[in-house]
């Protein structure tokens, strides 16, 4: 080495010994050392945390936590099961008191309104104004006074007019008491008169914050709230959520918040014997719960635009990625839909004929595509062009039935879906009136890739692969006189070889 470099050398360990000098944290004043207690003593075993960051610790033995280094302007927070997250209430005084949460549920309680109210109320949005906005346009916020619902619970169509073909009140009016348990949690007579009040904003804020714990009830057999532990106090406030160093007072956390088992109540469900919403047992069975992915990893995932959950009502400065949506999609349904179908095809020229090897599969989805309310479906189209743009029948391979809408039946594809029958054989029926026996299932198994071959005449010069995606059967869309809102969310067009 050269006289050169070696004076580089040591200038070089110079500067990096000043750097750390300069670097070195300053140990006193950043150091928190305080203690944990409740109305009987020390708690020990609590979560201690420096509010709004990720460091954190425990509290000992005798409730005594060590917090290193503690930021300027923050404070330190404490939670353990059974009480209310508490906080320091200044630098100066570093103890933090815990309470207990109410040892009993009270069914008295009577429901906060998630709505703006004009006065200083409790009402969710006068300070949460961005979660309610996301909320409000979610399907959580529309599960009674949706028109589709009411439609198909009513026996209505879409302006009202009563007794029109499908509808649960006309057609098994004994079944009026069911569906709340789900769609109206927070209310014990569902029948044929309208819901007031805060109950019929569904599945709401306070509701799905009151949510303790799950019950032992048997998945899919106990629906909704019958199988939801509530803890709803007698005086003042519980939120139970997935942050445990908010400090209003009123706040407890649970870590059920951020697990699958939340929503399974809600999105598993036998009725009538039919086995109608299966979301929660398909995620079971998907690589995606395998790797631990939970459903609020994908449907509640931060939008990076929230930084702060009650902006001028006492709410913090927070990473925006620990706070999550309330849309309950990434961007929207559609936007998940269109990441979410993949499809290549493979095509032959052969010397008569044309053979296409389509595969479709599903990506990011942690159940089946599509999932949820059983009459979901996708309708793959698989179309042969001419050179012109004139469609060529295929020769082989399977067609879409007549469920596929007038448009569409006959033509080469396939329907993607749960198709259920009533008795005598006939479809498509509301879930109501079918027969019991397991629906014949085609939809996208999530890691599995569906293979189709077609074959289309010589002169098909090019190939047109599209999948739809609808909410309810055209059939019964076009007699409720609905809006036509299916969503085109794969089209591309494939050349053969020449
Ligand atoms: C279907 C049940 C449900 C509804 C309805 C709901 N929440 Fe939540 N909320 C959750 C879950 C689950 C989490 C935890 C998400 C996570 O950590 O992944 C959460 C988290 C939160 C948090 C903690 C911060 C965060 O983003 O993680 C706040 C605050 C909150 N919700 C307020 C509200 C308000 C206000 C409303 C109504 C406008 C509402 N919630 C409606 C289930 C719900
Ligand atoms: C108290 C019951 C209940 C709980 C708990 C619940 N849901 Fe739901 N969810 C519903 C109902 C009912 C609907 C249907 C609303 C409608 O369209 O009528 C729904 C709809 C949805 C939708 C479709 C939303 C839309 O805008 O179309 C998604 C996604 C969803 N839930 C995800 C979740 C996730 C994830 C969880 C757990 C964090 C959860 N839900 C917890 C009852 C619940
Ligand atoms: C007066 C303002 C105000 C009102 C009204 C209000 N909140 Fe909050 N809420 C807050 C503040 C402030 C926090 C703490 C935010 C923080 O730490 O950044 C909070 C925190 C929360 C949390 C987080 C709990 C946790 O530990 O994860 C939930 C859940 C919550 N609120 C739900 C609700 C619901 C549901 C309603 C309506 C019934 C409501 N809030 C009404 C101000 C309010
Ligand atoms: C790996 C990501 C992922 C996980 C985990 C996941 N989902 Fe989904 N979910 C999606 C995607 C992507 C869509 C959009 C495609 C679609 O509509 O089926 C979706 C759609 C939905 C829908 C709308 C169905 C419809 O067409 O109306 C519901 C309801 C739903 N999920 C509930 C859940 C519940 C409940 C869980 C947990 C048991 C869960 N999801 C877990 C990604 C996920
Ligand atoms: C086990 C809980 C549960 C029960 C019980 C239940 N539902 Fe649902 N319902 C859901 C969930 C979850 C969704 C949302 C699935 C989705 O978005 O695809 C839903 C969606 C729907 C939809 C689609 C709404 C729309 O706008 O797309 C209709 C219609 C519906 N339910 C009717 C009923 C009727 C009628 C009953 C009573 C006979 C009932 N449900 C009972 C959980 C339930």
């Amino acid at each position: 080495m050269g006289w050169a470099s070696r004076a580089a050398l040591t200038l070089l360990a110079a500067m990096l010994g000043a750097m750390t000098l300069l670097a070195l944290p300053d140990p006193a004043p950043s150091c928190l050392e305080g203690r944990v207690f409740d109305d009987r003593g020390a708690v020990p075993g609590a979560r201690v945390r420096v509010q709004g960051t990720k460091i954190c610790s425990r509290s000992d033995g005798r409730g005594r936590f060590r917090l290193s280094p503690l930021l300027a302007g923050r404070r330190a927070t404490a939670w353990r099961e059974g009480y209310f997250i508490g906080g320091t209430d200044s630098a100066s005084d570093p103890s933090i008191f815990l309470k207990r949460l109410p040892s009993d549920d009270n069914s008295d309680y009577e429901w906060v309104d998630p709505s703006p109210s004009a006065a200083e109320g409790q009402n969710c949005a006068n300070c949460h104004a961005e979660i309610y906005r996301e909320w409000s346009s979610s399907g959580h916020a529309r599960s009674v006074e949706g028109r589709h619902f009411r439609n198909l619970y009513e026996g209505t169509d879409w302006h009202g007019k009563p007794d029109s073909d499908w509808g649960l009140l006309t057609q098994h009016p004994d079944g009026a008491g069911v569906c709340a348990s789900c769609h109206a949690p927070t209310t014990e007579a569902f029948g044929s008169r309208r819901i007031r009040g805060v109950a019929s904003s569904g599945v709401h804020c306070d509701y799905c914050h009151k949510i303790e714990s799950v019950a032992d009830g048997q998945l899919g057999l106990s629906h909704g709230r019958f199988n939801l532990r509530l803890l709803r106090p007698k005086e003042g406030q519980v939120f139970f959520g997935s942050l445990d160093d908010a400090t209003r007072g009123e706040d407890a956390y649970s870590p059920l918040y951020r697990d699958s088992r939340y929503c399974a109540s809600c999105h598993e469900g036998i009725v009538f014997g039919v086995h109608v919403y299966s979301t929660y047992s398909e995620w079971q069975a998907s690589p995606a719960a395998r790797q631990g992915i939970q459903c609020q990893d994908c449907h509640m995932k931060p939008t990076g635009r929230m930084t702060n959950l009650a902006p001028g009502h006492g709410g913090i400065d927070r990473d925006a990625r620990t706070l999550h949506n309330h849309r309950f999609f990434d961007g929207s349904q559609e936007e998940m839909l269109r990441r979410a179908v993949k499809a290549t095809v493979e095509i032959e020229r052969g010397q008569r004929e044309v053979r296409a090897r389509v595969c479709v599969w599903s990506e990011g989805v942690g159940h089946c595509l599509p999932t949820g309310f059983i009459d979901r479906h996708l309708i793959l189209s698989v179309e042969g062009l001419t050179p012109d743009g004139r469609t060529v029948d295929s020769i082989e391979g399977p067609i879409l039935p007549a469920l596929a809408g007038e448009k569409l039946a006959g033509r080469p594809g396939r329907l993607l879906a749960r198709v259920l029958k009533d008795m005598e054989g006939r479809t498509p029926v509301p879930f109501w009136l079918a027969a019991p026996d397991p629906p014949l299932d085609t939809r996208l198994v999530p890691g599995r890739i569906e293979e189709i071959h077609f074959v289309y005449p010589r002169h098909m010069a090019r190939l047109r692969l599209r999948v739809w995606y609808r909410r309810f059967w055209s059939e019964v869309t076009r007699r409720k006189r609905w809006p036509n809102d299916e969503t085109l969310v794969f089209e591309q067009v494939f050349s053969p070889p020449l």
